[in-house]
């Protein structure tokens, strides 16, 4: 199973392939904020992927148009909620003002 660790903690989980990000920073127990549900509605689940970004499920039009409204916009960012991993170990860095744990 892919491990997505979560900078700058440095917790991580083993996850089934096709779980969300925002679904391992649950199960690794690091807050990853996610306001409208994990409905691609909001941009707080928003985070920078360190490595593995080729291996996360492809961007949908959905959180593409959402993205672009994100705070700290990057090459690397992804909604945490929409962005599912495959077989590859993924790093992700959660912005620094959102981190409650
Ligand atoms: Fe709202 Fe991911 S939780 S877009």
């Amino acid at each position: 199973m892919p491990k997505v660790t979560f900078l700058p903690e440095g917790k991580s989980a083993e996850v089934h392939r096709g779980s969300s990000i925002l679904d391992a920073a649950e199960q690794a127990g690091v807050e990853l904020a996610h306001n409208c549900g994990g409905v691609a509605a909001c941009t707080t689940c928003h985070v920078w992927i360190e490595a593995g970004l080729d291996s996360l499920s492809e961007i949908e039009d959905r959180e593409d148009d959402k993205l672009n409204e994100a705070a700290g916009l990057a090459p690397n960012s992804r909604l945490g909620c929409q962005a599912c991993v495959a077989d590859e170990d993924v790093v992700v860095r959660i912005p620094g003002n959102r981190i409650a744990s």
